[in-house]
């Protein structure tokens, strides 16, 4: 069975910044900043658990264009397909209200590259020293949400 995806809500915010730390280090989002993503009615979060703890999260912003804002797993849960599990619940939500979705990633991120292009993401161009605490440009990538193929 596939695992259920949620809504987060400021409850899950500990936890969320624990994933952040550990997963994105120095560009971890904070605490402020996740009080006001998760109350934004332009947004959706959602989250995977696992025994009761969350495992997977990640964000979409839906206001007039689409955008995949983040997405993590817990590096213990890491490879077990939840990546992709979230990554096409975040779509379908952005499907509703939109017929492309863009993103931004690490340029050096050849696994998180690789899950945006299995669910239909191409590469359309790179924002230079997007992530500059890092010293990293950021790679721009687009899904047709009305595709054939779809993506998920
Ligand atoms: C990117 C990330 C969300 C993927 O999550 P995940 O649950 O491991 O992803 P999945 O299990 O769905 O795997 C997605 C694909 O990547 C591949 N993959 C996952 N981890 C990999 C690794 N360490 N090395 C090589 N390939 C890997 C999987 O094999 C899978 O490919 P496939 O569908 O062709 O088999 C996770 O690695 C993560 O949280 N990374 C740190 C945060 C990050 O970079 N987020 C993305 C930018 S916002």
């Amino acid at each position: 069975m596939p695992p259920e995806v949620r809504d987060l809500g400021p409850a899950d915010i500990p936890r969320i910044l624990q994933l952040e730390e550990d997963l994105f280090g120095p560009e971890a989002w904070t605490a402020g900043m996740y009080r006001e993503e998760l109350a934004s009615p332009y947004r959706a979060y959602r989250g995977i658990d696992d025994s009761g703890v969350l495992v997977a999260y990640g964000g979409i912003l839906l206001a007039g264009e689409a955008q995949v804002l983040t997405v993590g797993v817990a590096r213990t849960h890491q490879r077990r397909g939840l990546g992709g599990v979230l990554l096409r619940d975040l779509l379908a939500i952005a499907a509703g209200g939109a017929r492309e979705v863009f993103l931004e990633v690490r340029a050096s991120d050849d696994v998180a590259r690789h899950l945006y292009e299995r669910h239909g993401f191409t590469a359309i161009g790179l924002r230079r020293n997007y992530y500059p605490r890092l010293g990293e440009d950021a790679l721009v990538m687009r899904a047709d949400l009305t595709a054939p193929d779809g993506t998920g």
